[in-house]
Parts: structure tokens; sequence; C-alpha cells
């Protein structure tokens, strides 16, 4: 996948039918989102339990553009592995999960994927400093992760003008999530993040049968997020 800055919209699938991945990973892409981000949560690192490397696997099929797996587990080590051959493209893992982020990130990028590092509302971004090298994807979370639904944290506005300017000029992207909306898209689009995930600012009034609505909420965070850009050039 060649690097750049555009603004993409990652849906996340914490917020679909749990009934029907399939046709629901089918409609987002059909709608226009660029990447299918998919939550993995243990019930230890998160109050909040979902997808094992099982689940992963028969998701892939469908995502025909690129599979952002989001890795809430601790520890995330023993299952690099299961993920990668699960089918993910990106897999993402929290600097909070254990001491050695740098050993995680190295074992990520072993197996051929890209590496993402993700950071809680509560950690600065001087955690990830060292890593920066080993990375494709800084991941600024702007809610404490477990659910979807809830507010977004300002904090992670500064945080992400701070990461960008870390960033300088290395190909690595800069993915929010958490409460994205129209009106919080614009706010970090203008800091400096490219990957906006969101869960139910995408999936809301919409469903398989009626899969306009997702179309119509992305462009709305879309639009938003690009408007932004372009007053802060
Ligand atoms: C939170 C997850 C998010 C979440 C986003 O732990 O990592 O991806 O599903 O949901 P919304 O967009 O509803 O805040
Ligand atoms: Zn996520």
């Amino acid at each position: 996948m060649s690097f750049d800055r555009s603004i993409k919209i990652a849906p996340s699938i914490l917020s679909a039918d749990f009934a029907d991945f399939g046709r629901e990973i089918q409609a987002i892409e059909a709608q226009g989102a660029d990447w299918v981000h998919v939550d993995v949560m243990d019930g230890h690192f998160v109050p909040n339990l979902t997808f094992g490397p099982p689940a992963v696997k028969a998701f892939r099929p469908h995502v025909k553009t690129f599979m952002d797996v989001h890795l809430m587990i601790a520890p995330v080590d023993p299952y690099i592995d299961a993920y990668a051959e699960a089918g993910a493209d990106m897999i993402t893992a929290h600097v909070e999960a254990g001491p050695h982020i740098h050993r995680t990130l190295q074992a990520i990028r072993a197996t051929g994927k890209m590496a993402g590092v993700s950071l809680n509302p509560g950690t600065r971004a001087e955690a990830i400093a060292d890593v920066l090298d080993l990375c494709d994807m800084v991941l600024v979370m702007t809610v404490n992760p477990g659910f979807g639904g809830q507010k977004f944290i300002h904090s992670g506005v500064e945080k992400t003008r701070r990461i960008r300017q870390m960033i300088g000029d290395r190909p690595i992207h800069i993915q929010i999530d958490g409460g994205v909306t129209p009106e919080t898209a614009p706010l970090v689009a203008a800091a400096g993040a490219d990957v906006l995930v969101a869960g139910s600012a995408v999936f809301k009034g919409g469903s398989v049968e009626n899969p306009g609505a997702y179309g119509k909420n992305m462009r709305a965070i879309r639009m938003a997020a690009e408007g932004a850009r372009k007053d802060a050039a």
C-alpha cells in the first residue's frame, strides 16, 4: 500500500450487527469505507470481550479494502502470529499492554504485516518516541478503550498535534479512535490525523437493508475532516 496522508474513514465493526458481519462489511465498503477497523478485546486489558483469531479469519474474505486490527489485549505477543495468519493487514498494539512494546512491534513487523502503536487517553505522546521507527501508524485513543458510543476526550487533539510533529516526514499514519463524529473529526484532522475510526457515527440509522445511511454518515465525517484540512493549510 502506498503511503499518503489523505483522510481515510475506518468504520469499527464493533457497531455492526453481530449476526451479519459479512454483509455489514460489504455494505460499508460499498458505501465508501477506506479501511475496516476490527476491535479485539480480551476482558482483561479492557472490560469487554470481542473477537478471537477465528472470527477475524471469517471476516477476511469479505474485506476488499484493508483490515486494520486493533488489539486491546494483554499480553499481546503470544497472539500476534494468530492474528497475522487470520489475515490482518495492520496489527496495532497498546503501549500500555506490557513492558516490551519495542519487542511487540518487532514481532508484528516480523510477520510481514504493518505495525501500529496505540496510546490510551492517560498516556503521554512521549511514550512512543523511541519506537516510531518500528511503526506504520500511531493510534491516539480519544476514549478509554472498551466500548463504542463514548464521548470524545479533547486532550487527544493536542496529543495528535504533538505526535504529528514527532513524526516529521516519516511515512507514519495517525489514527484517531473514539467519539469521532462530524463535530470532532475536524479537530483531529487539522491537528494531523489521517485515519478516522468511527463506530456509532457510521452505523447509526443504517442497516444492510438501508446502507445509504452508512454512506451519508461517512461522507459527513469525511467532508468535515477535509474541510478542516483546507482551513489549516
Ligand atoms: C473503543 C474502540 C473503538 C470504538 C469506537 O474501545 O477501540 O474502535 O468502537 O466507537 P465510537 O466511534 O462509537 O466511539
Ligand atoms: Zn479501535
